[in-house]
């Protein structure tokens, strides 16, 4: 078998042009990537033995080795954990696997100053090797593969695979350093950077110098630690480590559980959004250890879906060590776990947002969204997640809850009144507020697409019906405005309505036919002239238009056109009824007024054409003669 020559995957090329050329200041981060590969590594091996033990070759002494050569200007970096296969080198070495890398590039903003910076935040895993070495050699061994295979690269675009040998399994990474990089091969600078990075590492990661063996991390798992010794750089580094990110933990829990059967947690929030929160597999990436053995990092039902955004460990010390996933997930000790974790991390939750508000409105804009997916589909916690959820809402910036909505909401006002949008700043211009705003009454912003979900399921909070402002009736009048006028105002609407709106209505109707469902006066527009509603127990407006973005319907609800009474345009119009030759004009205005609420609330016209025709006739009769 002769050396194959490869290319590397697009992207690759573009990452490693990057990170080769870099002028990135902290290159020690290379180590910290390649020993937390090892000890993956290690750790899947450890795995793998307990049901092939045969695979371990009488060799579960799991470590990290680093030697460095001055003579040949090598660090090498071995593990005797699970080993590529020949496929498994080009598929991993090769191409962007979906991880850090794939959201630094995703991340990329062509200006190198900012994409420099994003090295260190996003690691770049493998390839951040090439950051100090002018080329790299990947010698490894699949366990239980009797062949060995030798991968090199200069990190410019190309890579060899060719045929090795390797007395045990395991990975060796041999990294030939570039001029000046020398720093890397001095004891004192490797230690160091084990320190910082990979103290937490829970297997010996041992100097080997002239012979001598000197073990540079504590090697114990950072979890089993009492919670006093550990630092809290620790903690944050073994984040990075067991989450692959590099943001900073927003929240740290470390807690041991004793009684019926003992397990200890180490879960972490992130304060940013993880990469992969939005996939559509909606996996938890918690990590189960078993007796300190890497079990898996896919304990589907170790946490609910809607806490899919924590990351970190839970170490079992009753689950059988050779658990499978299928017993995994029908194991009653799991689903204790996951409900008495649930429990500590919405404790948690509920303390953060009492006592450090500004603190919870981090957390909220980041994972908000995917908390209220919980309130959907999880009836056991949904009364702990609407307590603990908040919202925007046209009383400011401040976040606020249910209980505080509820709380200031005005006399004669029965409802949690919503307006959907993609964006608050969207949802703010709806007309629909107009009348609510003119009276005071707060609305929340529902701008998350689970908002139309979880509100439909849930219908009423404490009694208080949930109800959209684009949606069945206003119900404005029974509500006590903050202004006197204002409550006045609304209590005579019917009263000060022009005379012939009623007409005027018919005519609309008579015109716009089956394009509305009805037409009728309201009290929820103040300047707008006119707008759309849907009908009591219609698909609300926004969540059709989400719905048609998803090609989930295409056949759309008729709505109810909404004319406000008080408005100069109305009051002209209903003055024209009964005039001579004033009906189709009349009749041209109605279409005029629905496309123009369709168009107000974000819709796009059926028939645009005939819109600018009747416009321009519009405007072309104000204008003067
Ligand atoms: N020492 C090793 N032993 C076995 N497999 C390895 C080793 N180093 C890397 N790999 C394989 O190569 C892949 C890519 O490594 P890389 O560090 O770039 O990404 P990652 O570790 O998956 O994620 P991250 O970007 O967070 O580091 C790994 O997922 C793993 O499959
Ligand atoms: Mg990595």
């Amino acid at each position: 078998m002769t050396t194959e020559k490869r290319s590397f995957q697009a992207e690759v090329s573009r990452l490693l042009d990057i990170v080769a050329h870099s002028l990135y200041s902290e290159k020690e981060i290379f180590l910290r990537e390649l020993v937390s590969n090892a000890s993956d590594a290690c750790d899947r091996m450890r795995y793998l033995a307990l049901t092939k033990p045969e695979l371990a070759e009488a060799d579960a002494e799991y470590r990290v080795v680093l030697t460095p050569d001055k003579q040949k200007k090598t660090l090498v970096v071995d593990d005797n954990g699970i080993g590529m296969t020949r496929e498994e080198l080009a598929e991993n070495l090769g191409t962007i696997a979906r991880s850090g890398t794939a959201s630094f590039l995703q991340n990329l903003t062509g200006d190198a100053k900012k994409d420099l910076s994003l090295i260190g935040q996003f690691g770049v895993g493998f390839y951040s090797a090439f950051m100090v070495a002018r080329e790299v050699e990947v010698i490894s061994r699949r366990a239980g593969e009797s062949e060995a295979w030798r991968w090199v690269s200069d990190g410019r675009g190309e890579y060899t695979i060719s045929p090795a040998e390797k007395a045990g399994r395991g990975t060796t990474i041999i990294l030939h350093l570039k001029e000046g990089e020398e720093e890397f091969l001095e004891p004192h600078r490797l230690r160091h950077i084990v320190k910082t990075y990979s103290e937490h590492i829970p297997l010996p990661i041992l100097l080997k110098e002239g012979g001598k063996e000197e073990k540079l991390n504590e090697a114990s798992a950072l979890w089993t630690r009492p919670k006093a010794e550990i630092k809290p750089e620790q903690y944050k580094e073994f984040y990075h480590h067991v989450g692959h990110v590099f943001d900073e933990p927003w929240l740290t829990l470390h807690f041991r559980a004793e009684g019926v059967f003992e397990y200890t947690g180490l879960l972490f929030i992130p304060s940013t959004k993880p990469f992969d929160l939005y996939d559509p597999q909606r996996k938890g990436r918690l990590k189960l250890y078993v007796r300190r053995v890497f079990i898996t990092d896919d304990a589907e039902g170790l946490v609910p879906a809607w806490l899919r955004f924590l990351r970190g460990v839970v170490d079992s010390e009753d689950l059988p060590l050779n658990v499978s996933r299928e017993m995994l997930q029908s194991n009653p000790m799991l689903a204790k776990m996951r409900s008495q974790i649930v429990k500590r991390v919405l404790a948690e939750l509920e303390k953060k947002a009492k006592d450090s508000p500004e603190e919870f409105e981090k957390f909220w804009d980041n994972f908000g969204a995917v908390l209220k997916e919980g309130i959907y589909e999880d009836l056991d916690h949904r009364d702990a997640l609407l307590a603990l959820a908040r919202f925007r809402s046209t009383a400011g910036e401040k976040l606020v809850s249910l209980e505080e909505y509820v709380g200031r909401m005005k006399p004669g006002q029965d409802a949690i009144f919503y307006v959907t949008g993609d964006s608050v700043a969207q949802a703010a211009r709806s007309p629909h507020l107009e009348g609510f705003r003119a009276k005071g009454v707060e609305v929340l912003y529902f701008t998350d697409p689970v908002d139309e979900f979880w509100s439909g399921a849930v219908g009423e909070w404490k009694g208080k019906k949930l109800k959209s402002v684009t949606r069945g009736g206003a119900d404005l009048a029974k509500i006590e405005g903050e202004s006197k006028e204002a409550s006045a105002d609304a209590e005579d609407k019917d009263a000060k309505a022009p005379a012939n709106v009623q007409s005027l209505i018919a005519i609309f109707k008579l015109a716009l036919g089956d394009a509305v469902k009805d037409v009728r006066t309201t009290d929820r527009l103040t300047d707008s002239p006119a707008c759309l509603v849907a009908d009591e127990g219609d698909v609300d407006i926004h969540l059709e238009r989400l719905l048609r973005q998803h090609r989930h319907i295409d056949k759309l609800a008729k709505r109810i056109l909404e004319l406000n009474p008080k408005h100069a345009l109305i009051e002209r119009l209903a003055a024209l009824v009964g005039k001579d030759g004033t009906t189709e004009q009349l009749q041209e205005m109605a279409w005029l007024l629905f496309d123009q609420a369709k168009i107000l609330q974000g819709e796009t016209l059926e028939d645009p054409a005939a819109f600018t025709r009747r416009l321009s006739g519009a405007l072309a009769r104000g204008l003067p003669t």
